[in-house]
């Protein structure tokens, strides 16, 4: 499939006098890029260049994601300190609710160190990286004394019933929910501390905030903030946090692809190892989104997203799950012979490989890539999947657009699911593998995914009421008007082509 050649960073602008559009919140933004302030992070990589797709790139990928979550936390804690203040406690839960969210997701950032320490480091590494020199957490810790001292303020002159709360409420409870939340909170957060306290790279750390560049992180979550109590900041957060470990895994994927190519399968095999790992650690960014971002909560920011779309993030649609999925699949495809022998051929090819495994080392290094590969595809399918949470929470159903003007959002991204699923180029390995169902692109019996997505469901019932709620309160992005008139100017960017533009990996 040819793609336009356009360069995202040249987007034509809306308005060719260089305004820019404004509600009373703020900005609205131009494009994708511009909306997630995704032009900070490729400044980084420009001006503080590392070895492509090294341990200095990756420690620097994990520790700037755990930056940009510890900013949110910070920013959370002290917005729930501001409800206290002014006797919101239904105010401050929510932010509780996000934080655990954030909390959960530098968890997961904190397995990186155990789980790829063969790529950060090794006891031989040259440098080390110390949570405890991070602007973020040190801002983060002065944050939470402030509000601790608060909450055991009102605990002690008995706004907050601490004892009566823990020892009779339930979740039905704000009250409960909020002392329920401080408790798992903090028992994460200790849990994060730990795993990220010192972390070994092997590369010259000159101090924590050079390596990660954490005043310009600090610009990125902050250089695009709204008027009022919004989840504007975490909305950007959570895409920033997958754009910024999309990117390495993205490199360490063409690196791969290269080695595949130069016949070095165990470095390939390597680095899939890490893509793999990043990809999971990325599809934890959107429980967070999914979980606490209300209907309200949505579209008390949505004018301000503008025409734009995540289908527009060059790192993940289009690099991550078209171009290098694509190239990756058809050299692991190489790996088994021509591919024109036909699908039960194929099959068989990979079942030799699987038979010789343990008796020839080849065998065993194709049959390890074809299994990283596997689980690439399975963990870009459950991200679609689970993003698919957020049109529906948020959007509705029944003809609902998106903002670029999908003529049903939900439907808009079940076919870019469907669509992918269809032209899998990894369809025939899994199949080859036995694996059945979606990850296969085997039609199966889906029962339960029939009767929800029917007339009768209740679930029907719920998009229905979702989609009537957007397309009230949004009858300019529904009808096209005043500024969702403008056509969306997001063109396509070239297709990444391996060995074409990544300088040579470590
Ligand atoms: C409230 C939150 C969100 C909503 C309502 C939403 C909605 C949508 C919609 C409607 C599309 C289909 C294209 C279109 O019609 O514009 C789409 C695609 C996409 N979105 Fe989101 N999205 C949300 C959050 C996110 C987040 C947090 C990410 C993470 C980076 C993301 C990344 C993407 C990507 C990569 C695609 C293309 C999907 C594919 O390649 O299969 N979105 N989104």
């Amino acid at each position: 499939m040819e793609r336009e050649a356009d360069s995202v960073v040249d987007m034509p602008k809306l308005s060719e006098d260089g305004a820019v559009y404004r509600n009373d919140r703020g900005v609205i933004a131009e494009n994708y890029y511009d909306l997630q302030g995704l032009a900070v992070l490729d400044g980084i990589r420009a001006q503080h260049p590392l070895p492509t797709a090294s341990s200095a790139s990756l420690a620097r990928s994990l520790f700037q994601s755990v930056e940009i979550a510890l900013l949110n936390l910070n920013d959370l804690i002290e917005r729930a300190s501001v409800d206290l203040h002014q006797g919101n406690l239904d105010g401050a839960v929510v932010k509780l609710f996000w934080a655990k969210g954030f909390h959960r997701l530098v968890n997961q950032l904190g397995l990186l160190p155990a789980r790829l320490n063969g790529a950060l480091g090794s006891s031989a590494a040259r440098g080390v990286l110390k949570l405890s020199d991070s602007p973020a957490f040190q801002t983060y810790l002065t944050t939470l004394r402030l509000f601790d001292a608060e909450v055991i303020a009102a605990i002690e002159d008995g706004r907050i019933d601490a004892h009566g709360v823990i020892a009779e409420r339930s979740l039905e409870s704000a009250p409960y929910n909020f002392l329920h939340l401080l408790r798992v909170c903090n028992q994460e957060a200790m849990s994060w501390e730990a795993s990220l306290a010192t972390v070994q790279v092997d590369a010259t750390v000159g101090s924590y905030s050079d390596f990660v560049v954490s005043s310009s992180i600090r610009d990125c979550v902050y250089e695009r903030v709204l008027q009022g109590d919004t989840y504007f900041t975490q909305f950007r957060g959570l895409h920033q946090i997958p754009e910024t470990l999309g990117d390495e895994a993205n490199d360490r994927c063409e690196a791969a692809i290269l080695d595949i190519r130069r016949g070095d399968l165990a470095s390939a095999l390597e680095r899939l190892q890490t893509v793999v790992t990043l990809i999971d650690t990325m599809t934890a960014a959107v429980p967070p989104m999914a979980d606490h971002l209300s209907t309200t909560d949505y579209h008390a920011i949505r004018e301000n997203l503008g025409l734009t779309s995540g289908s527009h993030s060059v790192g993940l649609h289009y690099h991550m799950f078209n171009d290098l999925y694509q190239q990756l699949s058809a050299e692991i495809a190489g790996l088994l012979g021509d591919g024109d022998a036909g699908e039960a051929a194929f099959a068989e090819r990979i079942a030799e490989v699987r038979r010789q495994r343990f008796a020839q080392p080849r065998a065993w290094l194709i049959h390890q890539l074809i299994d990283e590969a596997l689980k690439m595809q399975a963990l870009i399918f459950h991200w679609r999947s689970s993003h698919l949470h957020l049109p529906r929470n948020n959007l509705g159903g029944d003809m609902t657009k998106s903002l670029t003007g999908s003529p049903e959002a939900i439907k808009a991204v079940r076919h870019m699911m469907v669509s992918a699923r269809n032209k899998d180029p990894m369809k025939a390995l899994a199949r080859g593998r036995g694996l059945s169902g979606s990850a296969a692109g085997t039609p199966v019996a889906t029962p339960l995914t029939h009767y929800v997505e029917s007339a009768e469901s209740l679930d029907r019932v719920l998009l229905a009421r979702t989609g009537e709620a957007t397309q009230a309160r949004f009858e300019d992005v529904q009808k096209r008007l005043g500024f969702f008139a403008n056509r969306c100017p997001f063109r396509a960017p070239p297709r990444r082509m391996a060995g074409a533009t990544v300088p040579a990996a470590e």
